[in-house]
């Protein structure tokens, strides 16, 4: 991951994305041509004014009934730490983008469903969201650059949203991507593989902690932490977490991720939490918490063993579960 504006206990970013990984990159995109990157949704954008004056259309469905089978033994988060402190590439490889975030046009937003499923469909995200079971859960977030939080998402579970999708009993995989248009300034740094993807197994998917995320503090998520629909996958590293999602594809194949695709040595398709695997380049050993830099011993599974350990029997050996 690229970080800019350093605290004391970030790294540099010639520590984290060696140049030689972008500039290969730029140079190959250069030499096919790079084909334009702006697509998708360019046409929804209203004006800024418009923009600021828009209220949430699903504001009305929230807070919700917390539930507390998800508990963590932690504080939580100050909101506006983890509302200003963000990670969102497509508004720049730094964590204050929270303010360039509000430019992202939350609505209309569609989301497809796609590949292996009964019927491929476009829906309205109001109406995928009020169809869904909303419920508020606690969650520790890990980030793979070492940072964590602990904070309150609403949304409905991941296999709820499966369900609704109807993936055919031959689907492995689900494969998601967030939105893509010629507005967010991220895409100008064309070296990066847009749009953001990432995937789970239809196990993952199903597990209950798979959760996707509508809100945030009892209100709808801001467009910064990923509206109008991400994921939270607290298990994972948090660059699995994917925001602003227009698209799940079902398929047998192992999706391949925006961060793997940059660098897989660094950034694999499991990406479980585990302190005693670090990253190539740092140690996973302990964690920082937002607001208070305490440092603290971090948990294999990011704690959340006894929900997920069982996905992994056996891989554990083959596949390089932690990276
Ligand atoms: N999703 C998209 N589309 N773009 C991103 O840059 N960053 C990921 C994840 N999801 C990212 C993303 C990373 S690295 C982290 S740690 C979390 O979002 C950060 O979520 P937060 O800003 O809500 O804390």
């Amino acid at each position: 991951m690229l970080i800019k504006s350093r605290r004391g206990w970030e790294l540099p970013e010639s520590a984290v994305t060696p140049e030689s990984v972008y500039i290969n990159r730029r140079s190959l995109l250069a030499a096919a041509g790079a084909a334009p990157i702006a697509a998708g949704l360019g046409g929804l954008l209203g004006t800024g004014a418009a923009r600021a004056q828009m209220v949430d259309p699903t504001a009305d469905l929230y807070p919700v009934t917390r539930n507390l089978r998800y508990r963590v033994e932690r504080e939580l988060t100050g909101e506006e730490e983890a509302t200003t402190y963000n990670n969102f590439y497509e508004f720049g490889s730094h964590k204050q983008i929270w303010q360039a975030a509000q430019e992202l046009d939350i609505r209309p937003w569609t989301v497809t469903f796609d590949g292996m499923v009964e019927q491929e469909r476009t829906v309205d995200v109001d109406t995928l969201i009020r169809a869904m079971p909303l419920e508020e859960r606690v969650y520790r977030h890990r980030c793979v650059e070492a940072w964590a939080m602990t904070v309150p998402w609403s949304g409905f579970p991941m296999a709820a949203l499966v369900d609704f999708a109807r993936p055919l009993s031959s689907a492995k995989y689900v494969r998601m991507e967030t939105y893509q248009d010629e507005e967010s300034p991220g895409f100008r740094q064309f070296w990066y593989p847009w749009p953001y993807v990432e995937g789970l197994t239809m196990e993952e998917a199903a597990n209950d902690l798979a959760f996707m995320v509508t809100g945030l503090y009892g209100k709808p998520v801001p467009p910064q932490n990923g509206a109008p629909l991400r994921l939270a996958t607290p298990w994972k590293y948090g660059f699995k977490s994917i925001k602003s999602i227009v698209r799940f594809t079902f398929t047998d194949e192992r999706p391949v991720s925006f961060w793997e695709e940059l660098q897989a040595s660094e950034y694999g398709f499991w990406a479980n939490v585990n302190p005693e695997v670090p990253h190539p380049r740092w140690s996973q050993a302990t964690e920082k918490l937002l607001g208070t830099n305490e440092r603290v011993p971090t948990r294999i599974y990011n704690g959340y063993g006894e929900f997920v350990a069982s996905l992994y029997d056996g891989m554990a050996s083959t596949e390089r579960l932690f990276l």
